[in-house]
C-alpha cells in the first residue's frame, strides 16, 4: 500500500522504515528540510540501533522517501499516519499545536485525492482528541468522515533504544476505529505482522496508550517505594522483585528499582493523564503519587552521597551515564539533569561521561567537564554516581577504582560488574 507518515521523530521514522521493510511504499513528511534531505540521502537523523541500516536499505530500494510537501504526499496515500509530537505544556497538558497543524495540512492533501483513504493518529493523545479535534479539521477537506475517508487511532508502543525491533514485533496492534471500514483498511497494513490485533473505538485506543504507559510507570514507582524500604532494612530489592515477579498474575518486567523513570514518554504521559482526569472531575490519587515518588527518587543518589562524604563542597564527583536509558542519546527528563543541577548547587566539581549523550547534555549543562571515557571521569574523583546502565559500565574494574581519590560508586541503576561490596552501594539495595 502507499503510506504517508507525517513526522519523522522516533515513532514516525521507525514506523516508516518498518512498514517499508514489509513491502509498503512509504513517504515520510517533515517540515525540517535538513532532516528530509538527510533521509533521502539514506542517512539517519536520530540515534537508534538498527535504524540507519534499515533506512539506507529502504531508501536505496526506492521503498521509502522523504518530503516537505504534505499535500502531494497525502494525495497519493492509501493510509496517512499522523506521528507528530504532543509535547507537554507548563501545566502538564498535552500541546496539540503540532497535531492540529498537521491535520490542517493533511486536509488540504485530502481534497486533492480521488477515492477513499484512511487517516490514522499515531501520536499520543488524550481520549476524545481524534474524534473531537482531528476529525473536524480533516473534514475541512470537504469530505465526510466514515463516508469519503476513514479515521483510526493506532497507538504505538515502541521503546527508544529498541524502537525498530519493537515496531516490527509488537505484543499487540491496537486499532481504534471510527467505523469498521476504516479499521479493515488499516488492519491490512499489518497483514505481515505476527501480533494479535485489538479492534476498538477511538477513545478506547487513546486510553489504552495512556493506560499502558501509566501502569508501567506505576510499577516502577511501586518497586522504588518498596526499594526505599529495602534500603532501610539493609536488604536487596532485586531479590524481592524476583520473588514477586514469579507470580504469573504479576510480571517481573518493569520492576527494576533505581533512580526512577525519565524519557519523553512516561513523565509526560502520566502528567497528561492526571490533568485529563482532573478535567473530567476525577481524582487521580495513584498517579499523582507515582509522579511525586519519581521526582524524589531521581536525586536520592545525591542524598546518599552527602551521607557518605559529609561535606560535598569542592569535592569531585564522576557522573556515569547521562541519557535517560541505555541505547539512546536522548536526555529528555533524564535523572542525570537533576542530579548534575543538585551537585552544582552543592559546589561539587562534576566530571560527566556518556557514550552517546554528552553533546545533548552539554547544551543543558554547558559548564560541566565532559570526559572521553568513564576511566577519565573516575580518575581522581571522590566518588562516582552511576546514572545510566550502559553495558560498558559493567567493565568497570578494581583497577579503575584504584585511580579514584576515594574509591566509591553509588549506583542508581543495577550493574553486573565484579567490584568489592564495600566500594559500591545501590540506591535501593546494599
Ligand atoms: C516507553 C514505553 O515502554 C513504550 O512502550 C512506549 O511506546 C514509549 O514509552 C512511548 O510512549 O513512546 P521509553 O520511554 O522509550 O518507552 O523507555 P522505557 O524502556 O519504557 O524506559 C522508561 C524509563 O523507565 C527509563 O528511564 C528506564 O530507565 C526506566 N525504567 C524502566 C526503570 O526505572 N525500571 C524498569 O524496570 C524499567
Amino acid at each position: 500500500m502507499d503510506i504517508t507518515v507525517i513526522g519523522t521523530g522516533y515513532v514516525g521514522l521507525n514506523a516508516g522504515a518498518g512498514l517499508a521493510s514489509k513491502g509498503h511504499n512509504v513517504t515520510c513528511v517533515d517540515i525540517d528540510e535538513e532532516k528530509v534531505e538527510k533521509i533521502n540521502d539514506g542517512e539517519c537523523p536520530i540515534f537508534e540501533e538498527g535504524l540507519p541500516e534499515m533506512l539506507e536499505e529502504m531508501v536505496s530500494e526506492g521503498k521509502l522517501e522523504a518530503t516537505t510537501d504534505t499535500v502531494s504526499a497525502v494525495a497519493s496515500a492509501d493510509v496517512v499516519f499522523l506521528a507528530v509530537g504532543t509535547p507537554m505544556d507548563d501545566e502538564g497538558n498535552i500541546n496539540l499545536e503540532y497535531i492540529r497543524q498537521a491535520a490542517e495540512d493533511v486536509s488540504e492533501g485530502m481534497s486533492e485525492r480521488d477515492g477513499y483513504q484512511v487517516i490514522a493518529v499515531k501520536s499520543t493523545v488524550v481520549p476524545g482528541t481524534t474524534e473531537e479535534e482531528v476529525l473536524p479539521i480533516l473534514e475541512r477537506s470537504g469530505k465526510e468522515a466514515g463516508e469519503d475517508f476513514g479515521v483510526c487511532m493506532n497507538p504505538e508502543f515502541l521503546r527508544e533504544g529498541t524502537a525498530l525491533k519493537d515496531f516490527l514485533n509488537p505484543d499487540r496492534i491496537v486499532i481504534g476505529e471510527l467505523d469498521e471500514k476504516s479499521g479493515d483498511k488499516l488492519e491490512k497494513i499489518y497483514s505481515e505482522f505476527e501480533a494479535p490485533v485489538v479492534r476498538t473505538g477511538l477513545k478506547e485506543a487513546e486510553l489504552i496508550k495512556y493506560g499502558s504507559n501509566s501502569l508501567l510507570a506505576t510499577k516502577i514507582s511501586f518497586i522504588n517505594e518498596i526499594g526505599n524500604l529495602c534500603k532501610q532494612l539493609g536488604i536487596d530489592v532485586y531479590d524481592v522483585a524476583d520473588g514477586v515477579g514469579m507470580d504469573s498474575r504479576l510480571e517481573r518486567s518493569f520492576l527494576n528499582s533505581g533512580i526512577g523513570f525519565g524519557g519523553s514518554c512516561f513523565p509526560k504521559d502520566v502528567r497528561a493523564l492526571i490533568r485529563f482526569m482532573e478535567e473530567e472531575g476525577e481524582d487521580p490519587k495513584i498517579l499523582r503519587n507515582v509522579v511525586e515518588l519519581n521526582q524524589g527518587q531521581k536525586v536520592k543518589l545525591v542524598e546518599q552521597l552527602e551521607q557518605k562524604l559529609e561535606d560535598l563542597d569542592g569535592k569531585t564527583v564522576a557522573v556515569l551515564g547521562l541519557s535517560f536509558k541505555p541505547g539512546t542519546d536522548d536526555i529528555r527528563q533524564s535523572p542525570a539533569i537533576d542530579i548534575i543541577s543538585e551537585l552544582k548547587e552543592k559546589d561539587v566539581n562534576v566530571k560527566a561521561y556518556d557514550p552517546e549523550a554528552m553533546e545533548n547534555m552539554e547544551q543543558r549543562h554547558p559548564d560541566t567537564v565532559y570526559t572521553e571515557s568513564y576511566q577519565e571521569a573516575l580518575e581522581g574523583s571522590d566518588a562516582a554516581l552511576l546514572v545510566t546502565d550502559w553495558p560498558e559500565f559493567d567493565e568497570i574494574s578494581r583497577k579503575d577504582l584504584k585511580t579514584m581519590e576515594n574509591p566509591l560508586i553509588l549506583e542508581g541503576r543495577r550493574m553486573d560488574y565484579d567490584l568489592p561490596d564495600d566500594k559500591t552501594e545501590g540506591v535501593t539495595w546494599p
